[in-house]
């Protein structure tokens, strides 16, 4: 289908090559559980080169009909020309920075990033392979302005980003940014997902970036990962890391996070509507602290997102007076919301950093301060359960904190 004139939910549904099998009327793409394809003759070959991935394929590691049929679709929702489905969300991450850059390069990235995110940067990239890395606070993208130096190949940010739920002004990104042809500007919008905020409306932002796994599957039974953007270079990456490094999505996830996006904005809407009413809930109980939620006026960059994201979006992190005690207290007496690291699910997701991801065992006290993570911090991703449930199960969790 065409897919200048749908709006975003028809296009969630719809767009992508498979439009229905006209031999059986399938309304549901089929899943292509193949590693390799025939050539009918050895000139064959020639016609895959021309043709593109949706013509003729060759083997999965480099596409696969269902896969295609997801990138389309994603590259539609992300409004961009082109897009790369991986394994995953960090396989996203990883083909798509080793791309771009070589050692003495310089990449510039926002300090609040997801944790694989930043190791791979620092003890990968920069320990390993000679790669230059400053870390800033991307709150401000005067920072990154003055962050920028002529080697530089790779300005990277996460907004709304972990744990604060700290946001990143694209427009002004973008006014820095599009003056050096020479730099790639990645975003991750996993936290926002293409219904609420889509990085590459604007200028000088080149490529986003989603963990699938998240919002956009949205049901904790997949894992996967998507780099949009121009298409020559979403070819480049597809034809150099992809399928080099390995990394490429199997068609069996694909096809899974193309039944999850047909119901990504029906999902978030819900969701955004739920966190608002938790969020006011949790800045009204004396057991909390502080909430980080953008759609509370209270949250420091409040009105940047009312410019930039269509919602608030469906995360809250809320720091407890009584730290580490309260924090472990609240979690263990959840009974309805779960304790699960990851988000954007159905089902409400509860994570305490300092207990669990960010525990002694891997994380210095010092060094967890540092990334904004305090004792009493805890994450919720609201999921789509009756919104009076979460709160009664909030309310009798804090009683106990
Ligand atoms: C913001 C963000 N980016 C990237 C990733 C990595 O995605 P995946 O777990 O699909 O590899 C995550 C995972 O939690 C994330 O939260």
């Amino acid at each position: 289908m065409g897919t200048q004139e749908y709006g975003f939910e028809t296009l969630a549904v719809r767009a992508g090559w498979w439009d229905g099998d006209p031999q059986t009327g399938a309304v549901a793409p089929p899943i292509y559980l193949s590693s390799n394809f025939v050539f009918e003759t050895c000139d064959a070959v020639n016609d895959i080169l021309t043709r593109g991935p949706e013509g003729a394929f060759v083997y999965s590691r480099g596409s696969n009909p269902t896969e295609v049929v997801l990138e389309q679709r994603l590259a539609a929702l992300e409004g961009a020309e082109a897009a790369l489905a991986f394994n995953t969300g960090v396989s996203a991450i990883i083909a798509g920075v080793t791309h771009l850059v070589r050692s003495g390069d310089h990449i510039v990235a926002g300090q609040t990033l997801y944790a694989a995110a930043q190791y791979f940067f620092r003890s990968i990239l920069r320990d390993r392979f000679g790669v230059e890395v400053t870390f800033v606070d991307a709150t401000d993208p005067a920072n990154i302005a003055a962050a920028i130096r002529p080697t530089t190949k790779v300005v990277y940010v996460e907004t709304p980003a972990n744990p604060t739920i700290v946001l990143t002004d694209l427009a002004a990104l973008g006014r820095i940014t599009r003056d050096y042809p020479g730099i790639t500007t990645i975003v991750d919008n996993t936290f926002a997902s293409p219904y609420l905020q889509r990085p590459l409306a604007y200028e000088g932002i080149d490529v986003v970036l989603e963990s699938a796994t998240k919002y956009l599957a949205g049901h904790s039974d997949v894992l996967g990962g998507v780099l949009a953007g121009r298409r020559e270079l979403m070819d480049a990456i597809r034809l150099d890391t992809l399928i080099n490094l390995g990394g490429p999505i199997d068609a069996m996830s694909a096809w899974l996070v193309l039944r999850g996006v047909k119901t990504l904005p029906a999902r978030v809407d819900r969701q955004c509507a739920a966190a608002q009413q938790i969020a006011e809930y949790l800045e009204a109980h004396p057991k909390v602290a502080t909430v980080y939620y953008p759609g509370l006026p209270s949250h420091p960059q409040y009105e940047l997102a009312r410019r930039q994201m269509a919602q608030p979006g469906g995360m809250i992190t809320f720091d407890l007076a009584g730290g580490l005690a309260a924090g472990k207290a609240t979690l263990d007496s959840f009974r309805l919301i779960r304790r699960a690291v990851s988000l954007g699910d159905c089902d409400t997701l509860a994570e305490h950093p300092a207990s669990m991801t960010h525990n002694d065992n891997f994380v210095s006290p010092a060094d967890r301060l540092a990334s904004g993570i305090t004792d009493g911090l805890v994450r919720l991703s609201v999921g789509l359960e009756s919104v009076d449930d979460l709160l009664e199960d909030l309310d009798q969790a804090l009683a106990r904190a």
